[in-house]
C-alpha cells in the first residue's frame, strides 16, 4: 500500500476539474496512509486578503470533505497548521540549488510581468518538497503541470540522502486518467481553471441553473454531429466531461447521441453533471452550516500528520547536526 500525500491550494471557488480530475479518484481510492494538505503556506507567496485566505481555508476543506474525504480514513489537514513543513523547507533550502528553482516553468509563469516577487514564490517548490518528504509519500497525485516540481523532490531528496545518508523516500507523480482531464467551456484548448474566467468554469458552488447555462453556452464546433473529433474540441471536451459524470465510454456515448442535435445533447450533459454534483453541494451546504465539526475533523488531520512529520524531522536534524 503506498503512502500518498497530494496537496491543494486554499485558493478561489472549487470548479468541477477539480472535482472530476482528482478528488473524485482521492476520495475513491482513500487509505489511512494517504494525506492531503490545504497549503495555506504557499498561497501566501503571492499577495492575499489574511481574512479571504481564511475563509478559503476552510471552503476547500468542507469541499473535500463533501467530495467523499473520510475524516476517519485520510488525513486532511491545513499545512500552517504542521510546522514542520516550514522546519524541513528550510533545511531542504540549504540543499536546492538557485539554478534548479530558476528552472521551474510555474516560477517563471508566476514572475513573469510582476514588480516585486517575493522569496517565497521562489522559493514555492522547495516547501512543494518539504509537504511531500515529510510523509515519505512514495506517490503524489497531480496535474501534469506539478510533474516538474515532484522530479525536483526526487533531486533534493536524492542530494539529502547522499550527503547525510539516506534518510528520505523519493517520490514519483501519478497522473489521473486522460478522460478526466476537463477544458474550460469557452477556451476549450485551456485547462478548466477559474482564472480564465467563470464562464467556461462550472464551479461546485454554482447553482443547478448557472450550470445549465453555462453548459447550454459553452463553445460548440462546426458541423452538427455530436463526435469527438480532433477539428471537434468543443464537442469532445462536452463528451469527456460526460464519460467523466456517467462512466460511459465516448464510443457509447457517440452511438447514444448520433442524430442529436448540440441544444439537446448540451441539455443531457447538463442534466448529468447536475445530478452528479448534486450530493456533493448538498453535502457542503450542511457541512458549511457546522463549521465547529470542521475545524475538529482538521485539527484531527493535523494531529495524525505532526506525528509522522515531526518522526521524519527527528531524523532529519539529527542527520544534519542539530543538538537534539
Ligand atoms: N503546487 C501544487 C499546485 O499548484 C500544490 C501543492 C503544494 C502540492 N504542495 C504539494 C501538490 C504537495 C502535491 C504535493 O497544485
Amino acid at each position: 500500500m503506498a503512502r500518498v500525500l497530494s496537496g491543494v491550494q486554499p485558493t478561489g471557488d472549487p470548479h468541477i476539474g477539480n472535482y472530476l480530475g482528482a478528488w473524485i479518484r482521492w476520495a475513491r481510492e482513500q487509505q489511512p496512509e494517504h494525506f492531503f494538505c490545504i497549503v495555506d503556506l504557499h498561497a501566501i507567496t503571492m499577495p492575499h486578503d489574511p481574512e479571504q485566505l481564511r475563509d478559503r481555508t476552510v471552503d476547500v476543506a468542507c469541499w473535500l470533505y463533501a467530495c467523499g474525504l473520510d475524516p476517519a480514513l485520510s488525513a486532511l489537514f491545513v499545512q500552517s497548521q504542521v510546522r514542520e513543513h516550514a522546519e524541513l523547507a528550510w533545511v531542504l533550502n540549504c540543499v536546492a540549488t538557485m539554478g534548479e528553482l530558476h528552472r521551474m516553468t510555474q516560477f517563471k509563469e508566476k514572475s513573469q510581468g510582476r514588480e516585486s516577487v517575493s522569496v517565497g514564490l521562489f522559493d514555492y517548490p522547495v516547501l512543494q518538497a518539504a509537504d511531500i518528504l515529510l510523509y515519505h509519500a512514495e506517490e503524489v497525485p497531480v496535474g501534469a503541470d506539478q510533474q516538474q516540481h515532484v522530479e525536483l523532490t526526487r533531486d533534493i531528496a536524492q542530494r539529502f540522502n547522499s550527503r547525510y545518508g539516506e534518510t528520505l523516500t523519493l517520490p514519483k507523480a501519478t497522473f489521473p486518467t486522460a478522460g478526466a482531464r476537463i477544458m474550460d467551456l469557452q477556451l476549450v484548448d485551456k485547462k478548466m481553471s477559474k482564472s480564465l474566467g467563470t464562464a467556461g468554469a462550472i464551479l461546485l458552488g454554482d447553482t443547478e441553473a448557472q450550470t445549465r447555462k453555462k453548459i447550454m453556452r459553452a463553445v460548440t464546433d462546426s458541423g452538427s454531429e455530436v463526435r469527438a473529433a480532433p477539428d471537434k474540441p468543443g464537442i469532445t471536451n462536452l463528451l469527456d466531461l460526460m464519460a467523466a459524470v456517467t462512466g460511459a465510454s465516448t464510443q457509447d456515448l457517440e452511438d447514444h447521441f448520433s442524430g442529436t442535435r448540440y441544444g439537446d445533447f448540451k441539455a443531457e450533459v447538463a442534466e448529468a453533471v447536475n445530478g452528479v454534483v448534486r450530493p456533493v453541494r448538498d453535502r457542503h451546504a450542511e457541512l458549511a452550516s457546522d463549521l465547529g465539526a470542521v475545524h475538529e475533523s482538521l485539527a484531527k488531520g493535523a494531529d495524525r500528520a505532526r506525528e509522522v512529520a515531526a518522526g521524519t524531522m527527528t531524523a532529519v536534524r539529527e542527520r544534519v547536526g542539530f543538538l537534539t
